[in-house]
């Protein structure tokens, strides 16, 4: 069974003083949850709130990851962050979430770099795939996020391919409140996602690789996710900066078991 794995992206939002009320208000609620091992915990604030949040985690099983990294290793790159300096502080790290891709002009090319230079730092890249609302409509969705996957997965061995976690967010489901169906988003981690790995890698790869859903998770609506049984856990945005929310959310996990 796959272990079920909930992620908060905090995007660039709080600051010093409100991550570490959120972090310790999480530390409280879910350290019991975390310890158990049943489901993976994982935080990813804004950079430069890596260390402090490694450091209130520490001693717990919460892991902590990045938004994003530079997949140079050192250099000449102002203002970039490398691998190695994630991995200081991180074990995993989100790469090509829709937003970097939109805003950043990242690439299925660059996505590939970054996760080959996460894995060799031994950090897990948790790596977005999804379609904007036009490919939606046009009932384009199978072949966009195919797509995806072989360029994110380019040229990764099958135990590369093993250690990654894929987060499945349809972009018109981001921040919008208007979440996919359960139904709807594990036909598509079911069919388009695992049948791209089948393609890749053969079926037990397939079945091995962990999927998030994201796009407005809220406490609310986790349930309906959480139950599909292509769906490994979710990606988090908005709902992730409430401690209360983000705590019910990740107790959901446990409906897994049931
Ligand atoms: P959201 O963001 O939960 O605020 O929709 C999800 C994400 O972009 O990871």
């Amino acid at each position: 069974m796959r272990t079920p794995i909930i992620a908060g992206n905090w995007k660039m939002n709080m600051q010093l003083a409100t991550a570490a009320e959120l972090v310790t208000a999480l530390k409280n609620d879910l350290a019991p949850l975390a310890a158990s091992n049943q489901v993976e915990i994982v935080l990813c604030p804004p950079f430069v709130y890596l260390p402090r949040v490694a450091e209130l985690v520490q001693g717990t099983r919460i892991g902590v990851g990045a938004q994003n990294m530079y997949f140079e290793s050192k250099g000449a790159f102002t203002g970039e962050i490398a691998p190695a300096m994630v991995a200081d502080f991180a074990q995993y790290v989100i790469i090509g979430h829709s937003e970097r891709r939109q805003y950043f002009h990242e690439t299925d090319e660059s996505v590939n770099k970054k996760i080959r230079a996460a894995l060799a730092q031994n950090l897990k890249p948790i790596v977005c795939v999804g379609e904007a609302l036009e490919t939606y409509e046009m009932g384009e969705t199978d072949i966009w996020v195919r797509g995806q996957i072989h360029g994110a997965f380019k040229d990764l061995t099958a135990a590369e391919a093993r250690a990654l976690i894929v987060a499945y967010e349809p972009i018109w489901a981001i921040g919008t409140g208007k979440a996919a169906t359960g139904a709807g988003a594990n036909a598509v981690i079911g069919i388009s996602i695992r049948g791209a790995l089948t393609d890749l890698y053969g079926e037990a790869v397939a079945q091995a690789v962990r999927v998030q859903y994201g796009g407005s998770v809220t406490a609310k609506n986790i349930d309906e996710f959480i139950v599909q049984p292509d769906i490994d856990g979710a990606l988090v945005g908005g709902a992730s900066l409430k401690a209360d929310e983000f705590s019910a959310i990740c107790r959901a996990g446990l409906k897994k078991f049931e």
